[in-house]
């Protein structure tokens, strides 16, 4: 069976995955890129840019994990696009017309539009849906490989309440956001059915690993 990952999810100190006031200009809110310097420090975070060079530490071993034996993502509507992107019929996305995912894409959302096809193996398709059928379909545009949680907020939340997932990387960013969209609500407990592991690196990052027992 192919497993269930999430990879790169950064939350900060008070355990928001997101600041508050999202937006077209602002897609992390006032959070702005407080969350994830430490994977545009990366050789991998820098490859998503397009740019060159970033560092080959321990950030980017842990960062370069979220490619390799991926066959499908699911992410949110909020992730998608800024509120009221659904009554915007031109929107596909932030990434432009190449997006860093290169493999079939489920956006979870209440309003379902037809699939958009990227370039570079991108296929965006809309559903709305139970994350348990979610989960069946993207499994099926997977081939046989992992599906990834890519986020945000909300529904990485709802697939660890549903006890979907197998493997997750989170990133704590040394911040304290203060308000935004906070992940670990309803998940007490969530460790004891995962072998943890955290490592912090040079950048102030703890990446902590939840793998299914
Ligand atoms: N920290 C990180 O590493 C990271 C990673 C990725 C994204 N993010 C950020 O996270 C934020 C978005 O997170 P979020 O919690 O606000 O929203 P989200 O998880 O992206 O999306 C939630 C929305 O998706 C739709 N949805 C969710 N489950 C559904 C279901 N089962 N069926 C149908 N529709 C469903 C609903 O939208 P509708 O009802 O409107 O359709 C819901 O309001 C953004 O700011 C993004 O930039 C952070």
């Amino acid at each position: 069976m192919s497993l269930v990952r999430i990879h790169n999810f950064s939350v900060s100190l008070d355990g928001f995955g997101t600041g508050e006031g999202q937006s077209l200009e602002s897609p992390f809110g006032h959070a702005g890129q407080r969350l994830h310097p430490w994977m545009f420090a990366t050789r991998f975070g820098r490859e998503m840019l397009g740019q060159e060079g970033g560092g080959r530490g321990a950030d980017d071993a842990f960062a370069a994990q979220f490619m390799p034996g991926i066959g499908a993502e699911i992410m949110g509507a909020n992730k998608f696009g800024p509120p009221g992107w659904q009554d915007d019929a031109d929107w596909k996305g932030w990434w432009g017309p190449n997006p860093p995912f290169h493999t079939p894409t489920y956006v979870l959302t209440h309003r379902p539009r037809p699939s958009i096809e990227m370039e570079g193996g991108t296929t965006f398709h809309f559903l709305d849906a139970t994350p348990e059928e979610a989960l069946a379909v993207a499994r099926e545009g997977a081939g046989g490989l992992d599906v990834r949680i890519g986020g945000g907020v909300s529904v990485v939340r709802d697939f660890l309440a549903a006890g979907l997932v197998d493997h997750a990387h989170f990133a704590v960013a040394p911040i304290v956001l203060g308000r935004g969209e906070r992940l670990w609500d309803g998940l007490e407990g969530l460790e004891s059915s995962y072998d943890v592991e955290s490592v912090t690196t040079a950048s102030g990052t703890t990446h902590v690993t939840f793998t299914r027992s």
